[in-house]
């Protein structure tokens, strides 16, 4: 008897024991991500981390990623791609175009490289739209290699920096320009044959006066070979 209420009291120590231990914490939602710091983590990112963040698309990563189920991928150009790029390239883009040219940057769905290889061209970059006039970019794939094109600029993904499956941030080695901001909208198409039969009157007219400038010179030898002539003829004559 004894025995068994001292059995019955190790066991409500034990119980006592168990509930006093701190409850394992419940797996809540993973706190939010810092890009910035994956970046910075990475390095070589830090002229595509200023852009992010003076272009307010640092927040709208944030928020997006927070708020919808498609997933961010982003494609992050070293700054060595940022140096390698025509002198003055970024300065002569107002801020407009430099808020469009980090969306052109990022894809508002996640791919892993694998999924890259069927996703069906042109591709909708967060700048918008997939015709020519707007913001595409297109993707091939050999093997697990990748490249993209912008219709001006094509570039390969170099390095996987980060990737979940929410979230997917690539190096690149080229700065993805969109083909829209140097391409202008197509010419009016009527002047085109006008201007070519005027070059050709105007050559004409131009062949005809070196014909007739040619002319005169023969005529001018010509008359100084008379002269020569009747020259010479009078000199001997008067001998
Ligand atoms: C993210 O990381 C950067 C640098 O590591 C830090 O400056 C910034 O405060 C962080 N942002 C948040 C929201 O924690
Ligand atoms: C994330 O979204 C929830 C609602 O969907 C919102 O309550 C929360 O404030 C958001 N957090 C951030 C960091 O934006
Ligand atoms: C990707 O680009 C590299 C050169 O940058 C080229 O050698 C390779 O063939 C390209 N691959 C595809 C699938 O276009
Ligand atoms: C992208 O792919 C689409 C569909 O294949 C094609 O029509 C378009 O010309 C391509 N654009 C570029 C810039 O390669
Ligand atoms: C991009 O690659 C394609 C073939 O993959 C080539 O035709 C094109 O000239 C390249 N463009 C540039 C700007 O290098």
């Amino acid at each position: 008897m004894k025995h068994i209420f001292l059995i019955l009291f190790f066991f409500l120590l034990k119980c006592i024991g168990i509930l006093s231990q701190a409850p394992a914490p419940a797996p809540g939602p993973p706190p939010p991500l810092n890009v910035t710091k994956i970046l910075e983590k990475a390095g070589q990112c830090s002229t595509f981390i200023r852009l992010l963040q003076n272009t307010q698309q640092l927040n709208e990563i944030t928020s997006q990623l927070n708020n919808s189920n498609n997933g961010i991928t982003m494609f992050v150009p070293t700054d060595n791609a940022f140096l390698n790029m025509k002198a003055g390239t970024l300065n002569s883009f107002n801020d407009q175009q430099k808020a469009e040219l980090i969306q052109f940057h990022i894809l508002p769905t996640y791919y892993s490289l694998t999924q890259f290889q069927t996703a069906s061209n042109p591709l909708r970059t967060q700048a918008g739209g997939t015709t020519d006039r707007e913001f595409p970019i297109n993707i091939t794939t050999t093997g697990s290699s990748v490249n993209i094109t912008t219709g001006i600029v094509n570039a390969s993904i170099s390095n996987t920096i980060y990737t979940d499956n929410q979230l997917a941030i690539y190096q690149v080695d080229n700065v993805l320009l969109p083909l829209q901001f140097f391409v202008p909208p197509a010419p009016a198409p009527a002047p085109t044959p006008i201007t070519r039969k005027r070059k050709a009157g105007s050559s004409d007219s131009s062949s005809k006066q070196d014909a007739s400038s040619a002319t005169s010179l023969l005529q001018e030898m010509y008359n100084g070979m008379i002269f020569i002539f009747l020259f010479s003829t009078a000199f001997f004559s008067s001998l």
